[in-house]
Order: structure tokens, then sequence, then C-alpha cells
């Protein structure tokens, strides 16, 4: 049977009274933009488009071309359909309200335009998140920063797309997490896996391993004993992978299981951690647990942490719901 197309699905969702229409044109909006992201990373060299874009964004970090464009692109396709209140992005100090001359709608959108954009230069997947919160009920004219600092669990809908060798994209509306898989001569986005399931446990792990001197003494002790193997107290091997896109990390953890992390450091505790809450952690926690799986920052369920600050950073553990757990042991010991 022919899969269902990505608007097939969001009209199923809708007539189940689980989504409505501005939330279905929001998804629809989005996957749109990242089509266009996909033809713009698929170009590599041939579209001018690799390299430095000679700036920095709002974490000091060096901006790559394809990040600007990214943000641009998602940033344009969301101002004219009525759907969104205000747009925030990893890349932008303040959110963007939408533009006078169009309507406003009752949702935020958040995203991390283009994650793993280290990556970019090498042709190594990477990949746009995205995180969709309701407009509070109590709120002024003009949208304030503390409207998007709710907690993850208030999230209505949250996703991502990777350009790897296929373009895919992962969705949650809450009920359940959803795979697409772009057929790039049509240019349809086509439901290749309905409610997928994350394993419970695992024999594999990400981490990137240099950090491992800086770490806490508990993250410290879990890290080695999964590295004793079966001579150790897990009396198992693990295996270790680490592409350095969080969105190529986490779509091989939903596909095969794993355990996911970034831990606090020595170099980032000052910072709170690496990854973002708002843009990476809270998004793909939500896209994780409605697919069987676990995400805590070590010591508190990731969805219940309460925002101080749009760019605020975590210490991240997500995957298969087991080893998460055992992970959150190691740090509840200390
Ligand atoms: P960025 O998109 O700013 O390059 O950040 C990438 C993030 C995330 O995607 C990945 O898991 C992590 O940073 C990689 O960190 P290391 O550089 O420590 O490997």
């Amino acid at each position: 049977m022919k899969p269902i197309t990505l608007i097939q699905l969001l009209i199923e969702e809708r007539r189940a009274g689980r989504i409505n229409a501005e939330l279905s044109l929001l998804i629809e909006v989005v996957a749109r933009a990242c089509k266009r992201i996909a033809v713009a990373t698929g170009k590599g060299a041939l579209g001018g488009v690799l390299g430095e874009a000679g700036t920095d964004n709002v974490q000091g970090e060096a901006q790559k071309k394809l990040d600007v464009i990214s943000n641009e692109i998602l940033l344009e396709a969301n101002a004219w359909g009525g759907h969104l209140a205000a747009c925030a992005s990893e890349e932008m100090e303040d959110p963007q309200p939408i533009p006078d001359a169009y309507p406003k709608g009752g949702h935020l959108l958040l995203f991390d335009p283009l994650d793993g954009s280290s990556n970019i230069d090498v042709n190594i997947s990477v990949g746009t998140i995205f995180s969709v919160l309701q407009r509070p009920a109590e709120h002024g004219e003009n949208v304030a920063t503390e409207e998007f600092l709710q907690p993850g669990s208030c999230q209505v809908a949250a996703g991502y797309v990777v350009y790897g060798p296929s373009t895919e994209l992962v969705l949650t509306v809450g009920h359940g997490t959803h795979v697409f898989t772009l057929d790039r001569e049509v240019g349809s986005f086509l439901l290749t896996e309905r409610d997928v399931r994350i394993p419970e446990s695992t024999s594999e792990f990400a981490v990137n391993m240099s950090n491992q001197r800086h770490w806490e003494a508990p993250m410290q002790r879990y890290i080695g004993d999964l590295l004793a193997g079966k001579d150790g107290p897990r009396e198992r091997d693990f295996n270790m992978r680490w592409v350095g896109s969080m969105v190529a990390d986490v779509h091989r953890i939903l596909t095969r299981g794993g355990i996911f992390s970034y831990p606090l450091d020595a170099k980032t505790t000052s910072k709170g951690g690496k990854l973002r809450l708002m843009y990476e952690a809270n998004p793909m926690a939500f896209i994780v647990e409605q697919a069987g799986g676990a995400a805590s920052t070590g010591r508190q369920r990731m969805l219940d942490v309460a925002p101080t600050a749009l760019h605020q950073r975590v210490p991240v553990f997500l995957g298969s719901k087991d080893e998460v757990e055992t992970a959150v042991r190691y740090h509840q010991a200390d």
C-alpha cells in the first residue's frame, strides 16, 4: 500500500481532534521550509553554501553560511501564514515577532535551523529541530520573551528533519512519534514509520569522550562501568557512536536504541551545559518520550525543567528508557 503523506496524517490528526487547523498549517509550513533547506544543503560546494558566514550568533559561535540561510528560510516561510505570534531561533538573541503586515496566530515556534553545522563542510548529516508552544492566554499586544519560557511538557508539537543520505522528518503532536521520508522526485514527505518505538534497553552509547576528564564524578563512574564491559558491573560489552550532530545521533537512537548524553563538564558548568534547553533538549525529549524513551538532565525529567532564559543550556541524557534511568541513578546516588 502506498504510504500516506504528511498532509494526510495531519488531516487524520485534525479529524481525531488532536490538533487544530492552525497547528496543522504551522507544521506544513515548517516541513515545506525544511525541504528548501534540504535542497540548499544537498547542493554542497556547487551551491556556494559551504564555509563560514563571517558572523557570530548570540552564543558567540561562528555562524556557517548554511546556519544563516536556514534561519532565513524558516523565518520567511513562517512570517505570513497567520499561524504564529512569534519565532525564536538559536541563531537570534531575541524572539522575532510576526511583521505587522501579516495576521498573527496563537502559536510560538522555536528552532535550531541547522543543528550540527560544524559537520556541513565535511558532508556529514545535519538537521533542523523545532518546538511549538501555545501563546499563554494572558498576554499583551507584543509577544514578550517570557511567553516562551514554558516547560517542555507544554509543547504541542516538536520535530526534527535530518538531512542525510535521505531526508527524514520526525514529528510528534503528543500522540506517538512518526517518521516521514522525503520523496525527492515528488517533493512530499511520506509516512515510513508510524508510532516508532525506541528499544527499552541498549548496548550502545553516544558521548564526546574527549571531554571525559572534565566530567563530574557520577558521569565518570557511569561511563567507566560501560567501558569495563563484560568484566565490569554491567556484565556486557557496550559499543560507542558519536556523529557530533545531535539530530543524527538521536535519529540513530530512535531507530535502533541507545543513550545520547551531553553531560555537564568543567568547561560548560558555568553556562549550565552545552546543549540548549528550548531548541534542542526539549523538542528531542518530547519526541523521545513519545517513542517510549526517556530524557533527563541527569537529575530531573527534561520536560519538567522550568526555563529561566531563552538560550538556557542543560545537561542531556536521552534515549532507551532503561539506560537513561540507569544513568540517572548514578547521578542521584551522588
Ligand atoms: P552546533 O550546531 O552549534 O554545531 O552544535 C552541535 C551540537 C550538537 O548537535 C552535537 O550533539 C554537539 O553540539 C556536538 O558537540 P561536540 O562538538 O562536543 O562534539
